[in-house]
């Protein structure tokens, strides 16, 4: 679906053409350039805008052009005069200017630069009289205005609108917006902020800026590879790489931005945007002219439109420990408030695509790591099998690596080992460095590669403020590229949501807790999750891992673990149970309920129990939602996807409810929940199933009975119900059938469930109101299975 979706937007104008300045492209006429920079005492602007705009003026201060910049902002300028100055004052000049200049320079450049409230409609009326009148006063023409929009993305249409209604440049002159990302949230909201923006805004406008894109390595990967097209071409495919990985490890938290972070997460700050577009450049096929914008951009596209879809089992994510109790502090949340925002990420995706299909591309960020560093690996299959001198480079990884910079190496710069190839230099602005400490990259020692680096190092914000000054958006995100992005990851965010990451404590701590493993299509942490809890509840101890625990909850027997080894225990007494139950009559019957809670139980059943008498168990549905049932929304996709595909289970012992008849949904008259009925008394002995697996919601629900309404359905074993949420129509087993099982297990994980747990273990028995209090086998077992998180908060 998102791929039709985004195809629509295949016809929006896509890069900058040189010819035309008036139409917002190309060298600036000479004449007067006015910079504003919306959020102009903001964390980025502090760190790189401001400087990167400095720089842009001492290239630029010579060429003719005239200069101001304005520091717009919410705030009035009493307040934020003296934070812009002060910003103002730490602009530095690069080594090759004087100090004489630098100072004459800077002295200029603060001259030129002011506050402007820029706020309401008035205030960018004002602005616009401002800019007119200082340029038919110094007797200039006007060649182009720059707004730089650091600012959250919600404020974009807002202020494009006034840009629009009221600050355009005098006619001839140009206008560029930058618009800094995350540009959207998911796919519909980047498509909506695309709509919106286009009423006000041109697209040959618009400079969506990224800026990895402006790192030097990563904008030197296509020349590198065009340079290097010779030894490339036989090697750049899935005979001979092994795998890709692309890195990004930062040491820090996200303290003091956590109102941003915490509705984005790592994927959607750095992994949907940076790093995907490094993807992209390693895996497009080069165009015969790199200097082709249209055709990188149509080349990255059809990258885009050959990745393989993700979900879940694609990813891996973690939480560093601390994160949850800066959410509490910084959004002023209560102690019970759980974030399950991850600030680690690990993806593996794949192209389809002959000459990389099956080659696993591994995307991967997070805070809190042990080093700060990024790049992008090749790793190659070395076939050679040393008998004896094992130490040559010939017995060694091959490898390619686009080093961003930080990281041991400290600077930027692309390493071949020296097993491969000895590569060409970009072009004259990158040297060979043959001379080196001592330093060991991914594995090997510097000795063993080519490296090569930029001669000049170059920040990537102040690269891209000169390419958007010249009108140049190679290095720009097109609305269709944006587009293509958002729509393949939005399928795994939503996949994600609701998932809990892995937490870890931060730096050299994490040792192999954050390790994960290719298995087939999937990746999956390599190790056990390390128990972590706080110090009050151990009296002191930092950290250390409880057993599984036997107790009593709500008078009747309770397993309490932490989630990994409760869902073991679950496991293991579900095949105690199905063992025992075909021993005895030949046959298991199971109902498992839907949920996310468990899915882990499946997974845990496929992967450990290859014991389990699949070939005597059926399985039934609990409840079901009135959806077909190949739907994601379906419980039985996930039991299917999860479980079912993955054990021998003869296919006629396979229950779904059947929600679905004479191709409608749920329909009375359809007699759906009869026949399921009808199954189960002619195939369940006394309709007692041996095991039920029940899960409880929010609101106290189980199976699709749901507080308000009936739960007290007489003799019928099946019925449809209405659930609060969407879809509202259900199937559902009653209290009826589920008190006669053999034994109840009720699953309640997480953190979140805390409260519920609480709060159920006070309320009286009450099945109109609290459901799942209605659950009490009449000779059976019930169980309540109570992960930590749930149990202790
Ligand atoms: C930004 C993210 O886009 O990139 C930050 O919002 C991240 O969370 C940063 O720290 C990383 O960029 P760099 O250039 O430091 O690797």
């Amino acid at each position: 679906m998102w791929k039709v979706v985004w195809a629509v937007w295949l016809s929006v104008t896509v890069c900058g053409h040189r010819a035309d300045p008036e139409e917002g492209g190309g060298e600036p006429s000479l004449g007067h350039v006015s910079v504003v920079i919306v959020g102009s005492t903001g964390d980025l602007a502090k760190k790189y805008l401001w400087q990167g705009f400095f720089q842009l003026y001492i290239n630029q201060v010579s060429s003719g052009h005239s200069f101001s910049f304005y520091g717009g902002g919410l705030s009035p300028a009493d307040k934020a005069k003296p934070i812009l100055f002060k910003i103002l004052k730490g602009v530095a000049c690069s080594k090759d200017v004087s100090a004489e200049r630098c100072a004459l320079l800077k002295e200029q450049f603060l001259r030129l630069a002011q506050y402007k409230q820029l706020n309401t409609t008035k205030h960018y009326q004002e602005l616009n009289t401002q800019l007119r009148k200082q340029i038919t006063q110094e007797g200039l023409t006007e060649a182009g205005r720059l707004f730089y929009l650091s600012v959250p993305a919600f404020a974009y249409t807002d202020i494009a609108k006034k840009i629009n209604g009221s600050c355009r440049p005098a006619t001839g002159a140009w206008l560029r917006v930058v618009l800094e990302k995350p540009f959207g949230h998911d796919f519909h909201n980047a498509q909506t902020l695309v709509t919106d923006l286009a009423n006000s805004l041109a697209d040959k406008e618009m400079y969506r800026i990224d800026h990895y894109l402006g790192k030097q390595v990563v904008s030197g990967i296509l020349p590198f590879r065009k340079e290097n097209k010779k030894f490339l071409d036989p090697i750049w495919n899935k005979h001979h790489i092994e795998r890709i990985e692309i890195v990004l490890k930062e040491t820090l938290d996200a303290k003091g931005r956590i109102s941003f972070y915490d509705q984005y997460g790592v994927i959607r700050d750095v992994i949907q945007n940076h790093l995907t577009e490094v993807m992209t450049l390693l895996t497009l096929s080069l165009p015969a002219n790199l200097s082709n914008c249209d055709d990188i951009l149509q080349n990255k596209l059809k990258i885009f439109s050959v990745l393989k879809p993700l979900d879940k089992r694609q990813a891996v994510i973690g939480q560093y420990q601390t994160y949850n109790a800066e959410v509490q502090q910084e959004l002023n949340k209560t102690k019970d408030h759980v974030s399950l925002t991850p600030t680690f990420a690990g993806v593996m995706v794949h192209i389809d695509m002959a000459q990389y299909d099956g080659l696993p591309i591994i995307l991967t960020s997070g805070k809190m790591l042990d080093e700060r560093v990024g790049y992008a690996r090749i790793l190659f299959k070395n076939d050679i099998f040393c008998v004896q001198n094992y130490k040559s480079i010939y017995c060694k990884p091959k490898q390619i690596i686009f080093y961003f910079g930080h990281g041991s190496l400290h600077y930027p710069a692309i390493l071949v080992t020296k097993n491969l190839f000895k590569p060409q230099l970009i072009n004259s602005e990158w040297k060979e460095v043959t001379e080196h400490k001592v330093v060991s990259v991914l594995g090997l020692p510097i000795s063993d590669y080519y490296v090569q680096t930029p001669i000049v190092q170059k920040e990537a914000y102040t690269e891209l403020i000169s390419q958007l000054y010249h009108g140049r958006k190679e290095n720009f995100i097109s609305a269709e590229n944006l587009l293509a992005s958002w729509s393949f990851w939005t399928p795994l965010l939503e996949s994600l949501h609701g998932s809990f990451p892995r937490i870890y404590p931060g730096g050299a701590d994490n040792t192999n807790l954050l390790d994960f493993h290719l298995q087939g299509q999937e990746v999956k942490f390599s190790s056990e999750a390390v128990v972590m809890i706080s110090q009050d509840m151990m009296g002191g101890a930092a950290s250390t891992s409880f057993q599984t625990m036997q107790g009593k909850y709500k008078g009747t027997d309770m397993v309490s673990a932490w989630s990994e080894d409760l869902v073991e225990r679950l496991a293991a007494d579900m095949q105690e149970s199905a063992e025992a139950a075909v021993r005895e009559g030949g046959t298991f019957h199971l109902a498992l309920s839907g949920g996310s809670s468990p899915i882990a139980l499946f997974q845990r059943l496929v992967e450990h129990h290859y014991s389990f008498p699949w070939r005597d168990t059926h399985v039934w549905l609990v409840d079901e939602r009135c959806v077909p049932l190949t739907e994601v929304d379906s419980n039985f996709f996930h039991l299917h996807n999860n479980l079912l595909a993955h054990v021998r289970i003869p296919y006629t012992n396979i229950h779904p409810m059947p929600v679905q008849l004479n191709q409608r949904l749920c329909v009375e008259e359809d007699r759906g929940a009869p026949l399921y009925e009808k199954d189960i008394l002619h195939l369940v002995n006394t309709s007692s199933f041996h095991f039920v697996l029940l899960g409880v919601g929010y609101d106290g629900h189980t199976a699709s009975l749901f507080p308000g309404s009936q739960v007290n359905h007489g003799d019928s074993l099946v019925v449809l119900t209405e659930s609060p949420v969407k879809p509202h129509q259900r199937m559902s087993l009653t209290l009826n059938v589920l008190n006669r099982a053999h034994k109840v297990a009720v699953l309640v994980m997480g953190k979140s469930k805390h409260e519920l747990v609480t709060q159920l273990s006070r309320v009286k028995d009450d099945p109109k109101k609290w459901p799942i209090t209605g659950v009490q086998p009449n000779s059976g077992k019930l169980v309540w299975y109570i992960d930590y998180d749930a149990l202790l908060g």
